[in-house]
């Protein structure tokens, strides 16, 4: 079953039938160098089989402890920054009721950020409240998450002991390496594995992403299921089969004829998040050796009253992608009123979503109109079938566009600048020399 549809044929004026064609060859090369495991970054492409490789014990592990902490807690408070955190916040954003209070438990996120409002702002909203934590760190040492989670932590040992908060805690973080590996051992946290060859942007479907999204009262097996329809569509040499491998081909035509960003755009709020997850996807996989598509995401139509006017007649270097739902879980109404004061009455008896939809018309053929290259990737529903399949299309997707750009997808040298920087004005020890030279340079950017 295929639940998202990737739509190009608005694109004629922009990209021929034969272009396209001649970009088979390359999307059959990426996809080789993926299978053969032959490209660079090939160590870490754990994720590629995952949704084939998941197991039930797997499965089954993270769901009775899911249940547990569903029945001790009000909240999970989730530590973790980056592809530690985006997937589970995105599936939760898409599944479930909009508004926080609405859900049991609620999952909040922390690690995020650096900043003492938040943190406290946080304590004070759950001190009445029943609490577990699920800290989220693949190499386990990140600054943002490890600070707040000391917090967190002195605030659960305090609160419930240190074994009552040690039942929980929950760390998932690499197999072996790390300080929180360490930290978990000798504090006695249940633990989840980070596989080694899954880098963090890519690992939404292992326990990074699981184990929240299950907390959630996800259905993780649905979720799983959907990855392993989408790895089918998503294979192969042909952009006439392998839907990942269009687009791929598309983007890159574009990007080609100087069309250097992407903007993913929304009609549903519930897809905010999604667009957020696929931002440090797309930008961190493929933002480097001086090339990349610079990955934008909108909310429409909120963003039409504010950024549409740039869409539609600012610098001609975007395409467009309408991420679409095809059906939102509620459907209300335009009422009736006989006096008709406010003229709305021709709207009367109409959904939201047939509203939404003329929006979204309107705007895409004003935008084609106004030379923006447009395509649809339209998607079935909120469930987690559909869900899963989205996340897999844009992994593969991804990895494939970065093969195409010629560039490694799973590194992320350019991140490590700004942590060095950090430490070194930080003062952590063996960044000495960095400090020196950086701080004459601070004086006149402090806050
Ligand atoms: O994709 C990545 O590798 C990064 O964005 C990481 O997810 C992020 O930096 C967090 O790293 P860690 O899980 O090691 O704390």
């Amino acid at each position: 079953m295929q639940n998202i549809w990737y739509n190009d044929k608005f694109l004629l004026d922009f990209l021929s039938a034969s272009e396209l064609e001649n970009y088979n060859p390359s999307v059959a090369h990426a996809e080789k160098l993926l299978k053969d495991r032959s490209g660079p970054g090939n160590d870490f492409l754990g994720w590629l089989d995952l949704p084939k490789k998941t197991g039930k014990d797997l499965i089954k592990s993270i769901n009775d402890k899911a249940q547990e902490i569903r029945s001790k807690a009000d909240v999970l408070i989730c530590v973790g920054i980056g592809g530690s955190y985006l997937g589970a916040k995105a599936a939760i954003e898409f599944t479930s009721p909009g508004f926080e209070d609405l859900r049991k438990p609620r999952v909040i996120f922390a690690g995020h950020t650096i900043n003492s409002d938040y943190l406290s702002d946080l304590l004070e909203l759950v001190k009445d409240k029943e609490v577990a934590v699920n800290v989220i760190s693949k190499s386990g040492t990140t600054t943002e998450p490890a600070i707040a989670f000391r917090v967190i932590r002195q605030w659960m040992e305090q609160r419930y002991g240190k074994k009552g908060a040690a039942e929980r805690i929950v760390a998932t973080t690499d197999p072996a390496k790390g300080a929180l590996r360490k930290l978990a051992k000798e504090e006695g946290y249940t633990t989840y594995e980070i596989p080694d060859d899954v880098g963090g942007r890519f690992s939404v479907l292992t326990p990074v992403g699981l184990f929240p999204i299950a907390v959630a009262g996800l259905d993780i097996a649905k979720l799983i299921e959907g990855a392993s329809q989408a790895y089918d569509f998503c294979s192969g040499d042909s952009i006439e089969t392998n839907v990942a491998g269009r687009y791929a081909a598309v983007r890159n035509i574009l990007f080609r004829k100087g069309y250097t960003t992407e903007v993913m755009a929304t009609f549903q709020p519930q897809l905010h998040f999604i667009n957020e997850w696929w931002k440090q996807l797309a930008g961190e996989s493929e933002g480097k050796d001086g090339t990349g598509i610079f990955p934008a995401g909108l909310d429409y139509t909120t963003d039409l009253h504010s950024l549409g006017q740039w869409l539609q007649e600012g610098v001609r270097n975007v395409f467009e992608t309408f991420m679409i739902l095809k059906k939102t879980s509620k459907t209300m109404t335009v009422p009736k009123f006989d006096d008709d004061s406010d003229d709305l009455n021709y709207l009367a008896s109409r959904s939201f979503e047939d509203i939404n939809e003329k929006a979204f018309q309107g705007t895409m053929l004003a935008h084609l109109d106004g030379g923006v290259p447009s395509a649809t990737l339209m998607l079935a529903d909120r469930s987690e079938t559909t869900l899963g399949q989205l996340f897999y299309f844009f992994e593969k997707a991804v990895a494939l566009s970065g093969y195409i750009l010629r560039v490694n997808p799973f590194d992320q040298p350019g991140v490590e600048a700004y942590k060095k920087n950090m430490f070194a004005l930080l003062g952590k020890a063996g960044f000495e020399k960095q400090a020196a030279a950086l701080s004459s340079r601070t004086k006149d950017i402090s806050i």
